[in-house]
Protein backbone atom coordinates (compact mmCIF):
# COMPACT_ATOMS: atom_id res chain seq x y z
CA UNK A 1 0.00 0.00 0.00
CA UNK A 2 1.43 3.50 -1.05
CA UNK A 3 1.93 6.12 1.84
CA UNK A 4 1.37 9.86 1.84
CA UNK A 5 2.55 12.64 4.20
CA UNK A 6 0.29 15.31 4.66
CA UNK A 7 1.73 18.53 4.99
CA UNK A 8 -0.35 20.49 7.85
CA UNK A 9 -0.60 23.70 7.94
CA UNK A 10 0.96 23.89 11.44
CA UNK A 11 -1.46 26.47 12.41
CA UNK A 12 -2.34 26.31 16.35
CA UNK A 13 -5.90 27.14 16.71
CA UNK A 14 -5.75 27.23 20.63
CA UNK A 15 -3.16 25.86 23.15
CA UNK A 16 -4.22 26.50 26.21
CA UNK A 17 -1.60 24.31 28.66
CA UNK A 18 -2.65 25.15 32.47
CA UNK A 19 -0.10 25.48 35.53
CA UNK A 20 -0.81 24.14 39.05
CA UNK A 21 -1.36 26.19 42.09
CA UNK A 22 0.27 25.59 45.10
CA UNK A 23 0.25 21.83 45.54
CA UNK A 24 2.23 19.47 47.77
CA UNK A 25 2.03 15.62 46.70
CA UNK A 26 2.00 12.97 49.53
CA UNK A 27 3.05 9.77 47.63
CA UNK A 28 2.24 6.24 49.47
CA UNK A 29 4.35 3.57 47.84
CA UNK A 30 7.24 6.31 47.60
CA UNK A 31 10.13 3.73 47.57
CA UNK A 32 8.31 1.30 45.05
CA UNK A 33 8.63 0.56 41.38
CA UNK A 34 5.46 3.04 39.78
CA UNK A 35 6.63 5.80 42.01
CA UNK A 36 10.68 5.98 40.81
CA UNK A 37 9.28 4.89 37.22
CA UNK A 38 6.43 7.09 36.35
CA UNK A 39 5.39 9.41 39.25
CA UNK A 40 8.55 10.84 40.84
CA UNK A 41 10.27 11.41 36.69
CA UNK A 42 6.83 12.92 35.49
CA UNK A 43 6.57 15.02 38.93
CA UNK A 44 10.16 16.44 37.90
CA UNK A 45 9.17 17.09 34.12
CA UNK A 46 6.12 19.12 35.23
CA UNK A 47 8.58 20.80 37.33
CA UNK A 48 11.29 21.47 34.94
CA UNK A 49 8.20 22.82 32.38
CA UNK A 50 7.84 25.68 35.27
CA UNK A 51 3.74 23.94 35.29
CA UNK A 52 4.51 23.49 38.69
CA UNK A 53 4.12 26.35 41.43
CA UNK A 54 7.17 27.39 43.27
CA UNK A 55 4.71 26.82 46.03
CA UNK A 56 5.23 22.98 46.16
CA UNK A 57 6.30 19.96 47.78
CA UNK A 58 6.47 16.31 47.42
CA UNK A 59 6.56 14.01 50.42
CA UNK A 60 7.52 10.42 50.31
CA UNK A 61 5.93 7.41 52.47
CA UNK A 62 6.59 4.01 52.50
CA UNK A 63 7.97 1.11 54.79
CA UNK A 64 11.23 1.37 53.68
CA UNK A 65 13.78 3.46 56.57
CA UNK A 66 14.83 6.55 54.55
CA UNK A 67 16.25 9.99 55.63
CA UNK A 68 15.49 12.79 53.42
CA UNK A 69 18.96 12.56 51.87
CA UNK A 70 18.67 8.78 51.49
CA UNK A 71 15.34 9.07 50.06
CA UNK A 72 16.22 12.43 47.85
CA UNK A 73 19.46 10.48 46.45
CA UNK A 74 17.34 7.46 45.57
CA UNK A 75 14.94 10.02 43.52
CA UNK A 76 18.18 11.75 41.45
CA UNK A 77 18.88 8.17 40.59
CA UNK A 78 15.42 7.47 39.07
CA UNK A 79 15.73 10.86 37.40
CA UNK A 80 18.64 10.33 35.75
CA UNK A 81 17.47 7.27 33.98
CA UNK A 82 13.79 8.16 33.75
CA UNK A 83 13.86 11.72 32.89
CA UNK A 84 14.35 13.08 29.34
CA UNK A 85 16.63 15.79 30.20
CA UNK A 86 17.85 16.73 33.60
CA UNK A 87 19.40 19.83 34.44
CA UNK A 88 21.55 20.09 37.72
CA UNK A 89 19.70 23.31 38.80
CA UNK A 90 15.81 22.43 37.97
CA UNK A 91 17.11 18.65 39.94
CA UNK A 92 18.79 20.50 42.65
CA UNK A 93 15.91 22.69 43.17
CA UNK A 94 13.12 19.69 42.96
CA UNK A 95 15.37 17.42 45.12
CA UNK A 96 15.32 20.31 48.00
CA UNK A 97 11.26 19.81 47.78
CA UNK A 98 11.15 16.28 48.04
CA UNK A 99 10.66 14.78 52.45
CA UNK A 100 10.37 11.25 53.02
CA UNK A 101 8.53 9.93 56.58
CA UNK A 102 8.80 6.13 57.23
CA UNK A 103 6.15 4.02 58.78
CA UNK A 104 3.78 1.09 58.52
CA UNK A 105 0.56 1.50 56.67
CA UNK A 106 -1.47 0.48 59.40
CA UNK A 107 -0.05 2.27 62.24
CA UNK A 108 -2.10 5.31 63.44
CA UNK A 109 1.18 6.69 64.47
CA UNK A 110 2.17 6.91 60.83
CA UNK A 111 -0.21 9.17 60.06
CA UNK A 112 0.16 11.66 62.48
CA UNK A 113 4.00 11.96 62.02
CA UNK A 114 2.64 12.55 58.28
CA UNK A 115 0.05 15.02 59.53
CA UNK A 116 3.18 16.81 61.57
CA UNK A 117 5.35 16.52 58.58
CA UNK A 118 2.76 18.38 56.41
CA UNK A 119 1.79 20.93 58.72
CA UNK A 120 5.41 22.01 58.58
CA UNK A 121 5.87 21.93 55.33
CA UNK A 122 2.79 23.55 54.66
CA UNK A 123 4.24 26.43 56.42
CA UNK A 124 7.58 26.26 54.74
CA UNK A 125 6.32 26.59 50.99
CA UNK A 126 3.02 28.21 51.56
CA UNK A 127 0.58 25.73 50.51
CA UNK A 128 -2.94 26.11 52.02
CA UNK A 129 -4.46 25.21 48.23
CA UNK A 130 -3.86 21.93 47.39
CA UNK A 131 -3.14 18.41 49.19
CA UNK A 132 -2.82 15.41 46.86
CA UNK A 133 -2.35 11.83 48.14
CA UNK A 134 -1.02 9.20 45.60
CA UNK A 135 -1.78 5.75 46.77
CA UNK A 136 1.13 4.24 44.60
CA UNK A 137 0.69 1.03 46.74
CA UNK A 138 -0.76 -2.80 46.14
CA UNK A 139 -4.40 -2.69 46.18
CA UNK A 140 -4.97 -4.46 49.49
CA UNK A 141 -3.82 -1.59 50.87
CA UNK A 142 -6.40 1.12 50.23
CA UNK A 143 -8.75 0.80 52.31
CA UNK A 144 -6.43 0.53 55.48
CA UNK A 145 -4.79 4.08 53.89
CA UNK A 146 -8.03 5.56 53.35
CA UNK A 147 -9.14 4.75 56.89
CA UNK A 148 -6.15 5.76 58.75
CA UNK A 149 -6.14 9.01 56.78
CA UNK A 150 -9.55 9.64 58.14
CA UNK A 151 -8.80 8.54 61.52
CA UNK A 152 -5.92 11.25 61.88
CA UNK A 153 -7.96 13.93 59.94
CA UNK A 154 -6.41 14.14 56.69
CA UNK A 155 -8.56 13.10 54.85
CA UNK A 156 -11.82 15.97 55.30
CA UNK A 157 -11.14 18.88 54.82
CA UNK A 158 -13.13 20.26 57.17
CA UNK A 159 -11.96 18.32 59.86
CA UNK A 160 -8.43 19.55 59.28
CA UNK A 161 -9.45 22.87 60.00
CA UNK A 162 -8.46 24.28 56.21
CA UNK A 163 -10.03 25.08 52.77
CA UNK A 164 -7.50 23.32 50.60
CA UNK A 165 -8.65 20.75 48.32
CA UNK A 166 -7.88 17.34 48.90
CA UNK A 167 -7.65 14.92 46.43
CA UNK A 168 -6.88 11.18 46.63
CA UNK A 169 -5.17 9.29 43.24
CA UNK A 170 -6.37 5.66 43.17
CA UNK A 171 -4.07 3.52 40.94
CA UNK A 172 -6.00 0.50 39.02
CA UNK A 173 -6.70 -2.32 39.53
CA UNK A 174 -9.84 -0.84 41.46
CA UNK A 175 -11.01 -3.58 42.44
CA UNK A 176 -11.21 -7.35 40.92
CA UNK A 177 -15.10 -7.73 40.15
CA UNK A 178 -18.14 -5.67 40.95
CA UNK A 179 -18.71 -6.19 44.68
CA UNK A 180 -14.90 -5.91 45.33
CA UNK A 181 -15.19 -2.40 43.15
CA UNK A 182 -18.60 -0.77 44.97
CA UNK A 183 -17.01 -1.86 48.56
CA UNK A 184 -14.09 -0.47 47.65
CA UNK A 185 -15.74 2.73 46.28
CA UNK A 186 -17.72 2.65 49.50
CA UNK A 187 -15.07 2.85 51.74
CA UNK A 188 -13.57 5.42 50.22
CA UNK A 189 -16.55 7.47 50.18
CA UNK A 190 -16.63 7.15 53.65
CA UNK A 191 -13.88 9.73 53.53
CA UNK A 192 -13.72 11.39 50.04
CA UNK A 193 -16.25 12.81 47.97
CA UNK A 194 -16.19 12.02 44.33
CA UNK A 195 -14.77 15.38 43.44
CA UNK A 196 -11.89 14.33 45.40
CA UNK A 197 -11.46 11.00 44.06
CA UNK A 198 -9.14 10.39 40.94
CA UNK A 199 -9.25 6.82 39.77
CA UNK A 200 -5.96 6.44 36.96
CA UNK A 201 -5.90 4.57 33.96
CA UNK A 202 -2.98 5.82 32.27
CA UNK A 203 -4.26 5.16 29.28
CA UNK A 204 -6.24 8.33 29.41
CA UNK A 205 -3.50 10.17 29.78
CA UNK A 206 -1.92 9.07 26.51
CA UNK A 207 -1.74 11.86 23.92
CA UNK A 208 -2.99 9.87 21.24
CA UNK A 209 -6.16 8.41 23.74
CA UNK A 210 -6.79 12.42 24.26
CA UNK A 211 -6.82 13.15 20.64
CA UNK A 212 -10.15 11.09 20.23
CA UNK A 213 -11.91 13.70 21.33
CA UNK A 214 -9.94 16.34 19.46
CA UNK A 215 -10.30 14.28 16.28
CA UNK A 216 -13.95 13.40 16.91
CA UNK A 217 -15.59 16.78 17.89
CA UNK A 218 -13.28 19.21 16.60
CA UNK A 219 -13.73 18.41 13.14
CA UNK A 220 -17.40 18.13 11.65
CA UNK A 221 -16.27 15.63 9.11
CA UNK A 222 -16.20 12.28 10.65
CA UNK A 223 -19.64 12.92 13.12
CA UNK A 224 -21.80 12.35 10.50
CA UNK A 225 -20.65 9.14 9.41
CA UNK A 226 -19.48 8.06 12.90
CA UNK A 227 -22.84 5.71 12.60
CA UNK A 228 -24.27 2.36 12.17
CA UNK A 229 -24.97 3.38 8.52
CA UNK A 230 -21.57 4.14 7.50
CA UNK A 231 -19.30 1.76 9.71
CA UNK A 232 -18.82 -1.59 9.32
CA UNK A 233 -17.04 -2.56 12.77
CA UNK A 234 -14.61 -1.29 14.78
CA UNK A 235 -11.47 -3.39 15.91
CA UNK A 236 -9.49 -1.93 19.21
CA UNK A 237 -6.25 -3.80 19.85
CA UNK A 238 -3.58 -3.27 23.02
CA UNK A 239 -0.63 -6.44 21.53
CA UNK A 240 2.29 -6.25 23.75
CA UNK A 241 5.01 -8.43 23.00
CA UNK A 242 6.39 -8.41 26.96
CA UNK A 243 5.23 -11.04 28.70
CA UNK A 244 4.34 -11.02 32.59
CA UNK A 245 7.88 -9.48 33.44
CA UNK A 246 8.28 -9.64 37.18
CA UNK A 247 4.77 -8.93 38.08
CA UNK A 248 3.62 -12.45 38.24
CA UNK A 249 2.47 -12.20 41.82
CA UNK A 250 -0.35 -9.60 40.83
CA UNK A 251 -1.16 -10.79 37.61
CA UNK A 252 -1.87 -14.58 37.75
CA UNK A 253 -4.34 -13.44 39.77
CA UNK A 254 -5.98 -10.88 37.39
CA UNK A 255 -5.44 -11.88 34.33
CA UNK A 256 -5.78 -9.75 30.91
CA UNK A 257 -9.55 -9.39 31.30
CA UNK A 258 -9.37 -7.31 34.74
CA UNK A 259 -5.76 -6.55 33.60
CA UNK A 260 -6.70 -4.35 30.10
CA UNK A 261 -10.08 -4.68 29.12
CA UNK A 262 -11.70 -3.83 32.35
CA UNK A 263 -10.19 -0.44 32.32
CA UNK A 264 -8.14 0.56 29.00
CA UNK A 265 -9.84 -1.91 26.29
CA UNK A 266 -13.28 0.10 27.60
CA UNK A 267 -12.08 3.55 28.09
CA UNK A 268 -10.85 3.56 24.63
CA UNK A 269 -14.30 1.86 23.12
CA UNK A 270 -16.41 4.74 25.38
CA UNK A 271 -14.46 7.54 23.30
CA UNK A 272 -14.50 6.28 20.20
CA UNK A 273 -18.45 5.17 20.57
CA UNK A 274 -19.76 8.05 22.94
CA UNK A 275 -21.89 10.07 21.91
CA UNK A 276 -21.01 13.83 21.51
CA UNK A 277 -20.92 16.09 25.31
CA UNK A 278 -22.04 18.96 25.74
CA UNK A 279 -18.38 20.51 27.00
CA UNK A 280 -14.89 19.59 26.96
CA UNK A 281 -16.16 19.31 30.88
CA UNK A 282 -15.11 16.51 33.09
CA UNK A 283 -19.40 15.66 33.90
CA UNK A 284 -20.20 16.25 30.51
CA UNK A 285 -17.41 13.88 29.09
CA UNK A 286 -17.67 11.39 31.72
CA UNK A 287 -21.79 11.29 31.59
CA UNK A 288 -21.67 10.56 27.88
CA UNK A 289 -18.66 7.84 28.23
CA UNK A 290 -21.29 5.80 31.31
CA UNK A 291 -24.20 6.48 28.99
CA UNK A 292 -21.87 4.72 26.30
CA UNK A 293 -20.60 1.49 28.72
CA UNK A 294 -24.49 1.22 29.94
CA UNK A 295 -25.65 0.43 26.38
CA UNK A 296 -23.04 -2.06 26.06
CA UNK A 297 -24.79 -5.46 25.48
CA UNK A 298 -24.46 -8.03 28.41
CA UNK A 299 -22.56 -11.28 27.39
CA UNK A 300 -25.05 -13.89 27.34
CA UNK A 301 -22.56 -16.07 29.57
CA UNK A 302 -24.37 -19.45 28.25
CA UNK A 303 -23.05 -18.66 24.58
CA UNK A 304 -19.96 -16.99 25.73
CA UNK A 305 -17.50 -18.95 23.63
CA UNK A 306 -19.29 -17.14 20.56
CA UNK A 307 -18.08 -13.49 22.24
CA UNK A 308 -15.62 -14.02 24.45
CA UNK A 309 -12.41 -16.17 23.50
CA UNK A 310 -9.25 -16.28 26.08
CA UNK A 311 -6.05 -17.84 25.60
CA UNK A 312 -2.69 -17.93 27.49
CA UNK A 313 0.99 -17.97 26.29
CA UNK A 314 3.19 -21.20 25.56
CA UNK A 315 7.02 -21.26 24.35
CA UNK A 316 7.74 -19.64 21.06
CA UNK A 317 9.80 -16.68 19.43
CA UNK A 318 10.04 -13.20 20.22
CA UNK A 319 12.37 -11.06 18.58
CA UNK A 320 14.47 -14.05 17.21
CA UNK A 321 15.12 -15.35 20.89
CA UNK A 322 13.69 -18.43 22.18
CA UNK A 323 11.13 -17.79 25.14
CA UNK A 324 9.07 -19.78 27.76
CA UNK A 325 5.70 -20.00 28.04
CA UNK A 326 3.27 -18.45 30.65
CA UNK A 327 3.36 -21.44 33.19
CA UNK A 328 7.24 -21.39 33.17
CA UNK A 329 7.32 -17.65 34.38
CA UNK A 330 8.62 -17.65 37.83
CA UNK A 331 5.76 -16.88 40.67
CA UNK A 332 2.99 -18.36 38.26
CA UNK A 333 0.68 -21.03 39.98
CA UNK A 334 1.29 -24.44 39.11
CA UNK A 335 -1.47 -25.35 36.87
CA UNK A 336 -2.72 -21.75 36.54
CA UNK A 337 -5.58 -20.55 34.16
CA UNK A 338 -4.91 -16.93 33.90
CA UNK A 339 -5.66 -15.73 30.74
CA UNK A 340 -3.10 -13.88 29.27
CA UNK A 341 -4.83 -12.96 25.84
CA UNK A 342 -8.60 -11.94 25.20
CA UNK A 343 -10.40 -11.13 22.44
CA UNK A 344 -14.18 -10.18 22.56
CA UNK A 345 -17.14 -9.27 20.24
CA UNK A 346 -19.27 -6.58 21.80
CA UNK A 347 -22.12 -4.70 20.38
CA UNK A 348 -23.26 -1.52 21.65
CA UNK A 349 -27.43 -1.53 21.98
CA UNK A 350 -28.41 2.10 20.46
CA UNK A 351 -29.59 3.77 17.78
CA UNK A 352 -26.47 4.91 16.78
CA UNK A 353 -24.38 1.23 16.88
CA UNK A 354 -27.32 -1.23 16.73
CA UNK A 355 -25.45 -4.24 14.61
CA UNK A 356 -22.01 -2.85 14.24
CA UNK A 357 -19.41 -5.11 15.56
CA UNK A 358 -16.92 -4.19 18.32
CA UNK A 359 -13.93 -6.33 18.67
CA UNK A 360 -11.46 -6.03 20.67
CA UNK A 361 -8.33 -8.12 21.66
CA UNK A 362 -5.05 -7.81 23.80
CA UNK A 363 -2.49 -10.48 24.62
CA UNK A 364 0.82 -10.68 25.93
CA UNK A 365 3.91 -11.91 24.09
CA UNK A 366 2.19 -11.30 20.42
CA UNK A 367 4.42 -10.82 17.32
CA UNK A 368 4.39 -6.80 17.86
CA UNK A 369 3.57 -3.94 20.05
CA UNK A 370 0.55 -2.31 18.57
CA UNK A 371 -2.08 -0.40 20.13
CA UNK A 372 -4.69 0.92 17.83
CA UNK A 373 -8.14 1.55 17.11
CA UNK A 374 -9.38 0.78 13.73
CA UNK A 375 -12.75 2.79 11.64
CA UNK A 376 -13.97 0.46 9.20
CA UNK A 377 -16.09 1.96 6.89
CA UNK A 378 -18.86 -0.16 4.48
CA UNK A 379 -17.80 -0.92 0.95
CA UNK A 380 -19.76 0.96 -1.75
CA UNK A 381 -23.09 -0.34 -2.26
CA UNK A 382 -21.79 -0.50 -5.84
CA UNK A 383 -18.75 -0.14 -7.97
CA UNK A 384 -19.14 1.77 -11.06
CA UNK A 385 -15.64 0.33 -12.44
CA UNK A 386 -17.28 -3.38 -12.50
CA UNK A 387 -16.95 -3.56 -15.76
CA UNK A 388 -13.27 -3.41 -15.91
CA UNK A 389 -13.00 -5.70 -13.19
CA UNK A 390 -13.18 -3.09 -9.85
CA UNK A 391 -16.19 -5.20 -8.03
CA UNK A 392 -14.74 -5.46 -4.76
CA UNK A 393 -12.63 -2.40 -3.58
CA UNK A 394 -11.58 -2.87 0.15
CA UNK A 395 -13.13 -0.33 2.49
CA UNK A 396 -11.91 2.79 3.88
CA UNK A 397 -9.82 2.40 7.12
CA UNK A 398 -10.04 4.73 9.61
CA UNK A 399 -7.21 3.79 11.79
CA UNK A 400 -5.73 5.90 15.08
CA UNK A 401 -2.57 4.61 16.39
CA UNK A 402 -1.94 4.77 20.01
CA UNK A 403 1.49 3.36 20.45
CA UNK A 404 4.38 2.87 19.05
CA UNK A 405 3.82 4.44 15.99
CA UNK A 406 1.47 7.66 16.84
CA UNK A 407 -0.90 9.21 14.67
CA UNK A 408 -3.57 8.59 12.27
CA UNK A 409 -4.18 7.22 9.03
CA UNK A 410 -6.79 7.23 6.53
CA UNK A 411 -6.94 4.68 3.89
CA UNK A 412 -8.88 5.42 0.58
CA UNK A 413 -8.40 4.28 -3.05
CA UNK A 414 -7.53 6.62 -5.81
CA UNK A 415 -6.34 6.15 -9.81
CA UNK A 416 -2.82 5.59 -10.44
CA UNK A 417 -1.34 8.30 -13.07
CA UNK A 418 -1.46 5.89 -16.46
CA UNK A 419 -3.80 3.52 -17.88
CA UNK A 420 -7.39 4.48 -17.48
CA UNK A 421 -8.49 2.17 -15.24
CA UNK A 422 -5.77 1.97 -12.61
CA UNK A 423 -6.43 1.82 -9.01
CA UNK A 424 -4.77 1.87 -6.26
CA UNK A 425 -5.06 1.80 -2.42
CA UNK A 426 -3.53 4.51 -0.79
CA UNK A 427 -2.97 5.56 3.52
CA UNK A 428 -3.03 8.93 4.00
CA UNK A 429 -0.68 9.36 7.13
CA UNK A 430 -0.33 11.95 10.18
CA UNK A 431 2.62 10.97 12.31
CA UNK A 432 2.81 12.96 16.09
CA UNK A 433 6.58 12.91 15.64
CA UNK A 434 7.58 13.90 12.60
CA UNK A 435 4.90 16.77 12.04
CA UNK A 436 5.08 18.31 15.87
CA UNK A 437 8.63 17.29 16.05
CA UNK A 438 8.47 16.68 19.74
CA UNK A 439 8.40 13.47 22.03
CA UNK A 440 5.07 12.83 23.23
CA UNK A 441 5.18 13.18 26.95
CA UNK A 442 4.68 10.21 29.33
CA UNK A 443 0.93 9.82 30.46
CA UNK A 444 1.68 10.58 34.01
CA UNK A 445 2.24 13.90 33.73
CA UNK A 446 -0.80 15.00 32.19
CA UNK A 447 -2.70 13.04 34.49
CA UNK A 448 -0.59 14.10 37.69
CA UNK A 449 -1.07 18.17 36.51
CA UNK A 450 -4.57 17.33 35.61
CA UNK A 451 -5.18 16.51 39.07
CA UNK A 452 -3.41 19.13 40.68
CA UNK A 453 -5.42 21.67 38.86
CA UNK A 454 -8.81 19.63 39.90
CA UNK A 455 -9.75 18.69 36.52
CA UNK A 456 -11.44 15.15 36.57
CA UNK A 457 -11.90 14.82 33.13
CA UNK A 458 -9.67 11.62 32.21
CA UNK A 459 -10.21 10.01 35.21
CA UNK A 460 -12.67 7.41 35.89
CA UNK A 461 -15.77 8.21 37.72
CA UNK A 462 -17.04 5.17 40.36
CA UNK A 463 -20.45 4.49 37.90
CA UNK A 464 -18.04 3.89 34.77
CA UNK A 465 -15.70 1.54 37.01
CA UNK A 466 -18.69 -0.22 38.37
CA UNK A 467 -20.40 -0.08 34.92
CA UNK A 468 -17.97 -1.54 33.48
CA UNK A 469 -17.26 -4.36 36.28
CA UNK A 470 -20.61 -4.90 35.64
CA UNK A 471 -20.23 -6.19 32.22
CA UNK A 472 -17.13 -8.23 32.85
CA UNK A 473 -17.98 -9.86 36.37
CA UNK A 474 -20.46 -12.43 34.65
CA UNK A 475 -17.42 -13.65 32.33
CA UNK A 476 -15.09 -13.68 35.32
CA UNK A 477 -17.60 -16.11 37.65
CA UNK A 478 -18.53 -17.90 34.30
CA UNK A 479 -14.74 -18.87 33.65
CA UNK A 480 -14.56 -19.36 37.59
CA UNK A 481 -17.44 -22.26 37.24
CA UNK A 482 -16.08 -23.73 34.15
CA UNK A 483 -14.10 -26.82 33.78
CA UNK A 484 -12.15 -24.92 30.40
CA UNK A 485 -9.14 -23.27 30.30
CA UNK A 486 -7.61 -20.53 28.01
CA UNK A 487 -5.99 -21.89 24.94
CA UNK A 488 -2.51 -21.77 24.52
CA UNK A 489 -0.93 -19.80 21.92
CA UNK A 490 2.89 -19.49 20.43
CA UNK A 491 4.28 -16.66 22.41
CA UNK A 492 5.69 -14.43 19.26
CA UNK A 493 2.51 -15.27 16.77
CA UNK A 494 0.27 -12.72 15.26
CA UNK A 495 -2.97 -14.79 16.26
CA UNK A 496 -4.43 -18.72 16.75
CA UNK A 497 -7.24 -20.34 15.47
CA UNK A 498 -9.79 -19.95 17.83
CA UNK A 499 -9.03 -16.06 18.30
CA UNK A 500 -9.53 -15.54 14.33
CA UNK A 501 -12.96 -17.78 14.10
CA UNK A 502 -14.21 -15.16 16.60
CA UNK A 503 -14.38 -12.58 13.78
CA UNK A 504 -13.71 -15.06 10.74
CA UNK A 505 -17.00 -16.23 11.57
CA UNK A 506 -18.39 -13.02 10.55
CA UNK A 507 -16.71 -12.83 7.76
CA UNK A 508 -14.29 -10.46 8.88
CA UNK A 509 -10.64 -10.98 9.93
CA UNK A 510 -8.22 -8.99 12.48
CA UNK A 511 -5.85 -6.63 11.05
CA UNK A 512 -2.33 -7.85 10.84
CA UNK A 513 -0.16 -6.88 14.44
CA UNK A 514 2.85 -3.97 13.24
CA UNK A 515 1.57 -2.85 10.36
C1 LIG B 1 -0.93 -1.83 32.61
C2 LIG B 1 -1.06 -3.32 32.76
O1 LIG B 1 -2.08 -1.19 33.09
O2 LIG B 1 -0.76 -1.50 31.24
C3 LIG B 1 0.15 -4.04 32.15
O3 LIG B 1 -1.15 -3.65 34.12
C4 LIG B 1 0.38 -3.58 30.73
O4 LIG B 1 -0.01 -5.44 32.22
C5 LIG B 1 0.40 -2.08 30.66
O5 LIG B 1 1.60 -4.13 30.29
C6 LIG B 1 0.46 -1.60 29.22
O6 LIG B 1 0.64 -0.21 29.23
P1 LIG B 1 1.33 0.51 28.01
O7 LIG B 1 1.23 1.95 28.35
O8 LIG B 1 2.74 0.00 27.95
O9 LIG B 1 0.56 0.11 26.81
Amino acid sequence: MEQIEPTLSGMDIACAEVKAGPNAIVVFGASGDLAHRKLLPSIFELFSQELLDERFYVLGCGRKEFSDEQFRSAVEQSLREGSRFVSAESLNMFLSRVYYVAGSYDEGAFYERIKARVSQLDKKYNVYDSLVFYLAVPPFLYTTIVDKLAEAKLACPKAMGTKKQIKLVVEKPFGRDLKSASELNSRIGHCFEEKQIYRIDHYLGKETVQNILMFRFANSLFEPVWNRNYIDSVQITIAETVGVEHRAGYYDNSGALRDMCQNHMLQMLALVAMAPPVSFEAESIRDEKVKLLRSIRPFDVKRLDDFLVRGQYGPGVIKGKQVGGYPEEEGVGEGSKTETFVAAKLFVDNWRWQGVPFYLRTGKRLAAKDTEIAITFKKVPHSVFASAGLEDMPANVLLFQIQPEEGISLRFQAKRPGSKICMTTLNMNFNYKSVFLVEMPEAYQRLLLDCMVGDQTLFARQDGVETAWGLLTPVLEAWKASDSAPFAYPSGCQSFAQADSLIESDGRCWRRLGQ
